[in-house]
């Protein structure tokens, strides 16, 4: 498979402390790449490289590069606004914007990015996301109501029907399922099950069941370096490195 996202020699600050350090790594179009380690490791702040997130806390720098098929993501002239259209994100708590309506939540982005959409397509397009995101019989006769009317689960699956609705390239999860109970972590997962292929997706997740269950690859993070990265069955079965098999053993720390 190709690679579409692709680091090479990231190294992320925050002021004078390195949060990821000299880390290369390609993610495959269409495939899951889950980033795996302990708190503090760097996790976050790799996702929030991809989509330039980092450099929005005061102090952070990155060097090194991040591209995106051929677009480098660091570069002067490449555009945030255009940059962040193609990739959605999907964080640890819900995040609906809490005055909208379902509707109008999964339609903000399409009115932002295709503003002559006339109502009926962006009708079409809005239910689209949601039913991508597995949502739309569950909200089909209440998507004028108040988006925080939704259970927790609910909230989340309309946080990717957002990211879903502009046709995102990749989908960045920062352990989109941590705050949810146990049916609602595995409708997220067959989610990402029936994305694959079509989006690119990154996950960060602590719980290594997940990663095993929903990525095709898994890439190890400790103390801002990344330690190993292979085929997810394999970093599961037979890890090269030590650390990485303390790690996914649970003898850590
Ligand atoms: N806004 C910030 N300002 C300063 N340091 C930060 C900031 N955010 C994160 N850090 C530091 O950067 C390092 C990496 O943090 P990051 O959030 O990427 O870890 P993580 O692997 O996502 O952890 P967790 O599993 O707890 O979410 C940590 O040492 C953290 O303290
Ligand atoms: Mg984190």
């Amino acid at each position: 498979m190709a690679e579409l996202i692709q680091l090479r020699d990231v190294t992320a600050h925050f002021g004078s402390r390195a949060a990821l350090r000299g880390v290369t790594l390609d993610c495959a179009a269409g495939a899951v790449t889950a980033i795996i380690g302990p708190s503090g490791s760097g996790k976050s702040t790799l996702l929030r490289c991809i989509n330039r997130l980092h450099e929005i806390t005061p102090g952070a720098r990155t060097s090194g590069t991040v591209r995106i098929g051929d677009i480098d993501v660091h570069a002067q002239n490449t555009s945030v606004v255009t940059l962040r259209r193609s990739i959605g994100m999907v964080f640890q708590r819900p995040t609906p914007f809490p005055t909208m309506s379902v509707f109008d939540n999964v339609a903000s982005g399409l009115r932002a990015a295709q503003p002559r959409l006339r109502r009926n397509a962006l009708a079409e397009q809005v239910e689209r996301a949601l039913r991508r995101a597995g949502l739309w019989n569950e909200v089909v006769d209440r998507l004028d109501g108040s988006a925080l009317a939704l259970s927790g689960g609910q909230q989340q699956r309309l946080c990717l029907a957002r990211a879903l609705a502009v046709n995102p390239q990749v989908l960045l999860l920062d352990e989109p399922t941590a705050s949810l109970d146990p049916l609602g972590s595995q409708r997220i997962e067959e989610l990402l099950y029936e994305l694959r292929g079509e989006v690119t997706i990154v996950i960060v997740t602590h719980n290594m069941q997940q990663a095993a269950r929903v990525s095709d690859v898994t890439a190890f993070l400790l103390d801002g370096e990344l330690v190993e990265v292979a085929p997810t069955q394999r970093l599961f079965t037979t890890p090269r490195d030590p650390r990485t098999e303390a790690y996914v053993t649970g003898r850590f720390g």
